[in-house]
């Protein structure tokens, strides 16, 4: 495979908002970095009308309104031309004029991409067409297919569409993008456990009481209402995001950071998630809707999509045995927040003014976004008193190491890992299908529910039941908002 061959990057349903607000932001700030192919262009696909002036204009527009990075109209001038349009449907002659038009670009062999950021529901079609005008095949020149979430709905779904591409498509030139993966505090996480020694001994059932896993967001289904009434907070976070965040917290050293041996570790953690039959899900995991949802634009007035989940999980394993994961997530809360609270055990014995039930114990917070850092909670002596105690921060902020402007756009390194051809960071076929199997059963089970749905005041942290969930188990959510809850 020869990276300097000239690479193309195709993008289907390239006047969706993704590909303004995200994919060519990304593209843009790679090629400002200097870190794009050397000879490389970028086509937009898709069936509104566009010329290929409109088509840069708009994407000007995105770059302006949504890259984190300060824009310079000469770095747009040298970049812009390196954009085009093509609008065709999606059947075979306008496929063949799509490739007629690369290829006469590539002169010769040349390296693609092909995006999949249309509705899921064309990827198949996509991908068969693309086979058929003979586009996927590799010579001494590559192909790959990165698709966008959600990947099917369920397990046979996510199945079925795992043999449709596999027909045409070897699993390595697939990628199937979660954009937490390509986060960089989602990736610290590897880095924190296994380039420190400090942690990882501790990393075990043996210190750790419990981990708690919650991504807060405080807007609500904004425009997304009829998409997110279809799909529910359990396909649209739980399914990919907090279960790859919670395989990176759980999975054991890999032998290497190849993408096979990641991934393999990835795939055995959630393998060892204890399935749950329909008492279990009644008494672990809570749904519930934000008020207000049912008034949204494009949501079924009697909808009984829930907005909220929380989640208590096992992992039937030798390192967690016993250690409850508790994961949540929902829309419309307090505030846009995500983090990880490893919590560890309370000492064995008391020997200060404290008695072990107000002693708080010590905490590991990873905070994922915003502020993004590492907390480590401890226990001090208060000055000037016999031997109370409190507890105190030790913090590490990526703003202050390492500046305010470090942190990428996720998409950034998935774009450019995709060019690379390195899919450690995005999910493997059995990855993806382990992760439905698990949630698959939960849906099932809400979907019989005789249960009402609860709801939740928009701007709190939730249903009252996601509190009990820990409570039974005397514990409460720690999520640091600035202190506890
Ligand atoms: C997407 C979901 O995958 O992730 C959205 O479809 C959600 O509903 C988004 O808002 C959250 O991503 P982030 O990066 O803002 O935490």
């Amino acid at each position: 495979m020869d990276n300097n061959l000239p690479t193309s990057i195709i993008i289907f349903g390239a006047s969706g908002d993704l590909t303004q607000r995200k994919l060519i932001p990304s593209l843009f700030n790679l090629c400002r970095k200097g870190r794009m192919p050397n000879k490389f262009r970028i086509v937009g696909y898709g069936t509104t009308e566009y010329s290929a002036d409109a088509f840069r204009a708009h994407l000007k527009e995105g770059v302006q309104h949504f890259a984190s990075f300060e824009f310079k109209e000469d770095e747009w001038a040298n970049f812009a031309p390196l954009l085009f349009y093509i609008q065709g449907k999606y059947d075979a002659p306008n496929f063949e004029k799509l490739d007629a038009e690369v290829s006469r670009w590539e002169d010769g062999p040349g390296n693609r991409i092909f995006y999949m950021a249309t509705p899921p529901s064309v990827f198949p079609s996509i991908i068969d067409l693309l086979a058929h005008t003979k586009q996927l095949a590799e010579r001494e020149d590559w192909r790959r297919v990165v698709i966008e979430k959600p990947f099917g709905t369920d397990l046979a779904s996510a199945k079925q569409l795992n043999q449709q591409i596999h027909k045409a498509l070897q699993e390595d030139q697939i990628y199937r993008i979660d954009h937490y993966l390509g986060k960089e505090t989602v990736q610290n996480i590897l880095v924190t456990r296994f380039s420190n020694t400090i942690l990882e001994p501790l990393w075990n059932r043996n210190y750790i009481d419990h981990v708690e896993i919650s991504v807060a967001e405080e807007v609500g289904v904004e425009h997304r209402g009829q998409f997110y009434d279809g799909v529910g907070v359990m396909r649209d976070m739980f399914q990919n995001h907090l279960l790859q965040l919670l395989s990176l917290v759980a999975m054991e050293p890999p032998a290497s950071f190849a993408a096979s041996a990641l991934r393999n570790e990835k795939v055995k953690v959630l393998s060892s998630i204890r399935p749950m039959n329909a008492e279990a899900i009644a008494k672990n995991a809570v749904r519930a809707q934000y008020k207000g949802y049912l008034r949204e634009a494009g949501v079924n007035p009697e909808s009984k999509t829930p907005t909220f989940a929380a989640v208590k999980v096992q992992i039937d394993n030798w390192r967690w045995q016993g250690v409850p994961f508790y994961l949540r997530s929902g829309k419309a809360l307090k505030k846009k927040l995500s983090q990880i609270i490893i919590e560890f055990k309370k000492p064995p014995l008391m020997l200060f003014n404290s008695t072990s039930d107000n002693l708080t114990p010590n905490m590991l917070v990873l905070f994922l976004q915003p502020d993004e850092g590492i907390h480590l909670r401890f226990e001090a002596k208060v000055p000037d008193t016999i031997s109370e105690t409190r507890s105190v921060d030790m913090e590490f902020k990526y703003a202050e190491s390492f500046g305010k402007t470090a942190i990428p756009e996720a998409y950034e390194r998935l774009l450019l890992d995709t060019i690379t051809g390195d899919a450690s960071l995005f999910t493997r076929a059995d990855e993806v299908e382990t992760a439905w199997g698990l949630i698959d059963p939960i849906l099932d089970a809400w979907k019989g529910t005789t249960q009402p749905l609860d709801t939740y005041e928009t701007g709190s942290w939730g249903p009252a039941k996601a509190d009990a969930l820990l409570a039974r188990d005397g514990r409460i959510w720690s999520m640091w908002d600035g202190g506890k809850e």
